[in-house]
C-alpha cells in the first residue's frame, strides 16, 4: 500500500517520461504536479533541452529554483505538452480543476497545448463531478452579485479565504467562489452557463480539453485513462 504523496510522485514521474528534447512544455501546479516539474527539473539538470511556461507563480519559483528556465510566451506559438493535477476527474476526462487557486493560467494554457495530460491520485477519479466544490475564479468587483448568480445555478459558495481570514486573492488579483454542488450532472451545460454569467473571470471546469490521465494508484502501479 502506498501512501497519496507517493501516488501523486509515481503518477507525475510517469507523464515527465513523455517530455522530450526541444519540447515546449506547460507546467502544472499543484502537489502532484510539483512532482512532474522536480523530475523535468533533473532531466533539464542532466541536459534535457526544453522551453517552459509555468501556470502559476508558485510553479514558476519552483521551476526556476529547479533549473527549468522559463520562455516568456510571446515567444511560443503552441504548447507540445502540458502536465497539470485535478481535485476530480471522471471516466470520460471531464475535470474539476482550481483547489490550488491556479485554473485560470491553467486553463489558458490547456488551451494553447497540444497535449494535456492529467496525474492525479486515484482518490481523485470519480463516477460524478461535483463532490469536489467547483472553483470559479471571479472579478472582484460586485463579487456579492456574482455569488448570487452563481448560487441561483443550484449551489452553495463560499467565497475562498486565507488563513489570516482575508479574502483569497489569484495569481491574477482576483476571488475565487467555491461553489457546491454535491453532483454535477450535466458538466457541459453547467460550463456555458457559468461562462455566461458576467463576472466570472473563469471557471474550473475542464472539458474536452484533457488528452489523457495517468492515475496513481495505492498499489504502486500506474493506471492510464
Ligand atoms: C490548481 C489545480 C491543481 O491541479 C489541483 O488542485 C490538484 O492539486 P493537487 O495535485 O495538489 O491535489 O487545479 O489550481
Amino acid at each position: 500500500m502506498t501512501n497519496e504523496k507517493n501516488m501523486k510522485k509515481i503518477a507525475a514521474e510517469h507523464a515527465a517520461k513523455y517530455v522530450q528534447d526541444g519540447m515546449r512544455i506547460g507546467l502544472g501546479t499543484g502537489s502532484t504536479a510539483y512532482y512532474a516539474i522536480l523530475k523535468i527539473g533533473e532531466m533539464v539538470r542532466g541536459g534535457l533541452n526544453i522551453q517552459a511556461v509555468a501556470t502559476s507563480e508558485a510553479s514558476e519559483r519552483l521551476a526556476v529554483e529547479q533549473g527549468i528556465s522559463l520562455t516568456p510566451v510571446q515567444h511560443m506559438d503552441r504548447l507540445d505538452l502540458t502536465i497539470d493535477g485535478a481535485d476530480e476527474l471522471d471516466d470520460r476526462l471531464r475535470l474539476i480543476k482550481g483547489g490550488g487557486g491556479a485554473l485560470l493560467r491553467e486553463k489558458i494554457t490547456a488551451y494553447q497545448s497540444d497535449r494535456l495530460v492529467i496525474v492525479a491520485d486515484e482518490v481523485k477519479q470519480v463516477t460524478q463531478l461535483g463532490a469536489f466544490p467547483l472553483p470559479v475564479e471571479i472579478v472582484p468587483f460586485a463579487y456579492e452579485w456574482t455569488v448570487q448568480s452563481l448560487a441561483r445555478l443550484g449551489c452553495s459558495v463560499q467565497i475562498r479565504r486565507n488563513l489570516s481570514e482575508g479574502f483569497y486573492v489569484t495569481d491574477n488579483g482576483n476571488y475565487i467562489a467555491d461553489c457546491k454542488f454535491q453532483l454535477i450532472t450535466h458538466p457541459e451545460e453547467l460550463s456555458m452557463r457559468l461562462g455566461s454569467i458576467p463576472g466570472v473571470v473563469e471557471h474550473g471546469l475542464f472539458i474536452g480539453m484533457a488528452d489523457q490521465a495517468i492515475i496513481g494508484c495505492q498499489d504502486g502501479t500506474v493506471r492510464i485513462l
